[in-house]
């Protein structure tokens, strides 16, 4: 059997304002969920028989490196974790997007899975640049990977056999820890909600 560990970063600064994209630091409660993470991957405070991943992947942004600060081991911050590039949009809230770029934002809820932002990426551009890290992954096992929403969708439609148009929907919550388990050619996915 193999296993992964997936998280998004916990909240950042740019979360709570509802601000997209950038590379702000995590908030308070996205430092507590740090520590509530490593709690339960052979952090401090952890049980004896914690897991402890073999392998830590984050993106290159502050937010995900931030997360992982207190569990142990060999971590590799990757280029093609880091989150959906807005392009034009980086920075900004929905309500803003809708206001400077009514026809982007409606383009983009015609189409969420093949729009492309302006100087920036589509889910389709996520995927191809996910399949690496997908075809990596697979060679590996309790592997602990902590990257952003939409790249988490892209990496979980692997797992859950996801129809492409559903993709950009996909739930991954905050402060959740996701166990991805293989059965055979099939993985089951346990969910963990953590206080913060
Ligand atoms: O809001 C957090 C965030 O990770 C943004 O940085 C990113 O643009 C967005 O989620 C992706 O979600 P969606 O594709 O639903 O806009």
């Amino acid at each position: 059997h193999r296993v992964f560990y997936f998280s998004r970063h916990g909240e950042s600064e740019f979360n709570v304002l509802g601000r997209i994209g950038g590379d702000a630091d995590l908030s308070p409660r996205g430092k507590k969920y740090s520590e509530n993470l490593a709690k339960q991957l052979g952090g401090p405070g952890s049980s004896p028989n914690a897991p402890k991943p073999r392998l830590i992947w984050t993106s290159e942004l502050q937010r995900t490196i931030h997360t992982v600060q207190n569990i142990p081991g060999p971590r590799t911050a990757l280029k093609d974790l880091n989150e959906i590039n807005a392009g034009i949009c980086e920075g900004l809230t929905y309500e803003e997007i809708q206001e400077r770029f009514p026809q982007e934002f409606a383009w983009r809820d015609a189409d969420k899975l093949k729009y492309r932002y302006p100087h920036g990426e589509s889910y389709l551009d996520l995927l191809q640049r996910v399949d690496g890290v997908v075809q990596a992954l697979l060679l590996n096992t309790e592997v602990l990977v902590v990257s952003h929403q939409a790249v988490l969708r892209c990496i979980l439609a692997y797992f859950k056999g996801s129809k492409p148009e559903e993709i950009p929907y996909v739930n991954v919550p905050l402060h959740t820890l996701l166990i991805v388990k293989s059965h055979g050619y099939d993985f089951k996915i346990e969910t963990v909600p953590l206080k913060v």
